[in-house]
């Protein structure tokens, strides 16, 4: 069994750099859950479902294959063979995985996945239900938060720097409606573990928030 650490919270609260450096700090290998349902989603995009589609998507979880490979500590997500990892983080794949997320054949399909790679590494996983769901007995239990105001300020001046066109109410309310359909959803709902440490990272540096997490792990 590996040594297990969970980090579960919202859209845009900094899970995966936080998780990226804690992992480098203390040698765990970073898995990344968000990113397997995004997967999941290009397949449901490139056989042309739409978000709403629950029976199709449900269907179309029997011929996709996701799987995940390390190259140089960075993981990389394959569909049926396909390395797709940098088709991931687009806002059309983003809003698919949030609604494909809601499908239970969807959660069933990468549950095995996730607990695999917990039991065979050191790992700090982070996604909406590692704490609650997928990694009961998780070593450290973290629950990552910050305000939607800071989430979406953080997330506007990203997509800027990168030249995007977008508007930060428009980010806001994208925020919003993530939050309340992942919390809100019937199988394996985002909440707080109740062993979890609440981090609000809304007034903190990422150096702080790492090193408040990394003083949590052995
Ligand atoms: O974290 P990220 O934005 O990449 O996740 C994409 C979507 O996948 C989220 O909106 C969420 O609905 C879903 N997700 C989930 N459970 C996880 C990780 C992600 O439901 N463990």
């Amino acid at each position: 069994m590996g040594y297990n650490v969970a980090i579960d919270g919202p859209a845009g609260a900094g899970k995966s750099t936080i998780a990226k450096l804690v992992a480098k700090k203390k040698g765990y290998i970073y898995v990344d859950t968000g990113a397997m349902y995004r997967g999941l989603a290009v397949h449901f995009l490139r056989k042309g479902i739409r978000p709403g589609e629950t029976d199709k998507i449900a269907e179309a979880c029997e011929d996709a294959q996701v799987t995940i490979h390390y190259e140089n500590g960075v993981q990389q997500v394959y569909l049926n063979g396909d390395n797709i990892t940098e088709k991931l983080r687009t806002e059309e794949t983003g809003n698919m995985a949030s609604f494909s997320s809601a499908v239970p054949a969807v959660r069933e399909k990468l549950l095995e996945l996730q607990r695999t790679l917990a039991a065979e590494h050191d790992v700090i996983m982070d996604g909406r239900d590692i704490g609650t769901n997928i990694l009961p007995h998780a070593d450290v239990k973290i629950y990552l938060t910050a305000s939607v105001e800071t989430r979406a300020r953080r997330r506007f001046d990203e997509l800027k720097e990168k030249g995007a066109d977008c508007s930060y109410e428009q980010i806001a309310r994208d925020i919003e409606d993530r939050d309340y359909r992942d919390m809100h959803r019937d199988i394996a709902p985002l909440k707080q573990a109740e062993d979890a440490v609440l981090v609000d990272s809304s007034d903190m540096t990422i150096q702080e928030v790492v090193d408040r997490i990394a003083a949590c792990c052995a």
